[in-house]
């Protein structure tokens, strides 16, 4: 094949994988963005309108998949947190306390159904601002973030045969502090349950992702709430360190490193503020001899390698049995050389980039990490842009428990493998964490099922699938994962107080 070209054409090395990917390759497909309307500069949404920060003070949030600036942000500080806070509590005092739990759940429905008569624009900006792939966003983060407003809606009136004979109470104004891997979809894990059981809002969206929080501000003006009930500021970590420090503030809700989850555990100790924290994870996907291998190597491909591995909840270990290890790795490397990794807004798009010049440095550095551990390092052929953000995806063979790649959240889509030939060895390798998020388990067994999720640290342990979300089950973590759990009718305790 190679030789009909032309003859100044190089055979590269990895000429077999390239040839099997221009056998398959598909036709450009780009998502439109002509529909999006971005302003070139964002204020601040405190009190239903529009704000300049007091200081006069913004930065730029730029598409990580060609490095171009989207639009200047707004930079809150100290004093503009203050506006926030205090629009929220004269909101929360005046009107969202007073009115029936029945109009509020109308609110809460109408921004579901928003978010889904603006489904593509959200989708498309998400892309855009985060660098995920369109056909996540346009099928996962916005169709999740609708359900969730959906759910919550409906129980925003049945509180008391939620929790009966409990007396629920909302508690106040909740400051909320999200990441940059679900912007949309965190901010709804956020505000709906605050929203439904009778809190007021302030939110801070990440840094480098700010685009569908402000669009959602819009968002909740049409859907006409009253003022100050949802007030989104945007700013860097000096921002969301004064909301977490406003004496304002009743309850604080954070999706983050755990790093900051530390700070912050710290900051609020003793001072009476109501907290949940989600943090960092390292889950464990276990294949065992007898699972559905094709069904289990899409499952870990999907666990790890959907959303740039940009995922608290990726399934960042795989421990394959032993006796099925070199079908599975095999099977692995195929598949990887199938993915293509580009631009977000195509739709044949499995990687997009990744979010930040900063977080990618964090995960070259980790590859390095892992090749200097000693661990064999294996990345498909596949090209990658040459301009914004991008990272093939890598597997790490022979690696051992101590190693960092195996301990450490790298947030990226790197997997480290180990193979074990017991149950009670996996369960004490994959236990060996300092998190205790998710985990996933593969087998044709129930039995073993169920001894696995009963002996695995995790909040949320998958079986024969990865990354299923629903906005009626809890997430969240054991150890260093977090605490508190959002989602389900768990979700709604954090916002309430109980007089029993
Ligand atoms: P980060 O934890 O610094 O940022 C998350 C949010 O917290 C952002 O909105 C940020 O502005 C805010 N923040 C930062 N410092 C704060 C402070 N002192 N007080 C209050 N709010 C603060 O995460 P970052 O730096 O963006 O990512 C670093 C690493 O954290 C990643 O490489 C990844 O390993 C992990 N991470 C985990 C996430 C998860 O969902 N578990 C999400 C994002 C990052
Ligand atoms: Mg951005």
């Amino acid at each position: 094949m190679a030789k009909q070209g032309s003859k100044k054409k190089t055979e590269k090395p990895d000429a077999a994988a390239l040839d099997f990917r221009s056998m398959f390759q598909y036709a450009p497909a780009p998502e439109s963005s002509a529909h999006v309307q971005l302003a070139s500069q964002y204020e601040l949404f405190i009190n239903g309108k529009w704000e300049k920060p007091l200081k006069g003070e913004y930065f730029e949030t730029r598409n990580p998949a060609n490095e171009q600036v989207l639009a200047r942000i707004a930079m809150a500080g100290k004093e503009d947190v203050d506006r926030a806070v205090t629009a929220a509590r004269n909101a929360y005092e005046q009107t969202w306390s007073k009115i029936s739990a029945k109009e509020r759940a109308k609110y809460i429905y109408r921004i579901a159904r928003l978010i889904q008569e603006r489904a593509r624009e959200f989708a498309v900006i998400e892309s855009l601002d985060g660098g995920k792939p369109i056909r996540e966003s346009r099928d996962m983060d916005v169709p999740l973030a609708a359900n969730h407003f959906f759910y919550y809606a409906g129980w925003a009136d049945k509180l008391d045969y939620a929790f009966p004979g409990k007396k629920p109470h909302s508690l106040g104004v909740a400051g909320q502090i999200i990441p940059w891997n679900f912007p949309l979809l965190m901010a709804a894990w956020k505000i709906a349950p605050a929203l439904a059981t009778g809190n007021t809002v302030v939110l801070k969206p990440a840094e480098t992702t700010p685009l569908t929080a402000l669009k959602l501000a819009e968002l909740i003006k049409d859907a006409g709430l009253p003022d100050g009930v949802v007030n989104i500021i945007t700013g860097a970590g000096a921002t969301g360190a004064a909301l977490v420090n406003h004496p304002d503030i009743n309850k604080i809700a954070f999706t983050g490193s755990t790093e900051v989850g530390k700070i912050i555990q710290k900051a609020v100790a003793g001072t009476g503020k109501k907290i949940t924290l989600e943090l960092g994870g390292k889950a464990a996907n276990i294949i065992f001899e007898d699972a559905p291998i094709d069904q289990a190597v899409e499952g870990v491909i999907n666990g790890i390698f959907f959303n740039q591995g940009h995922v608290c909840c990726a399934g960042s270990r795989l421990f394959v049995q032993e006796s099925v290890a070199d079908k599975v790795i095999r099977k692995l490397k195929d598949r990887m050389e199938s993915l293509i990794v580009g631009d977000p807004l195509d739709k044949n798009t499995d990687i997009g980039a990744i979010n930040s010049k900063e977080q990618l440095n964090k995960i070259k550095q980790y590859l390095k990490i892992g090749v200097n551990e000693g661990a064999e390092m294996y990345q498909p052929a596949c090209a990658i842009p040459a301009k914004g953000f991008f990272c093939k995806p890598t597997l790490f063979l022979h690696t051992s428990q101590s190693h960092r790649i195996v301990q450490e959240e790298i947030f990226g889509p790197v997997l480290a493998i180990q193979t074990f030939r017991t149950v009670e060895e996996v369960i004490e390798k994959a236990n060996n964490t300092p998190y205790g998020l998710s985990a996933g388990v593969w087998t044709d067994k129930g039995s073993k099922i169920f001894n696995l999720t009963t002996k695995l640290k995790a909040g949320v342990v998958w079986a024969n699938t990865y990354n299923k979300f629903d906005p009626t089950s809890p997430f969240g973590g054991y150890k260093e994962s977090g605490y508190g759990r959002e989602g389900g009718l768990h979700g709604l305790q954090p916002y309430l107080k109980f007089e029993a």
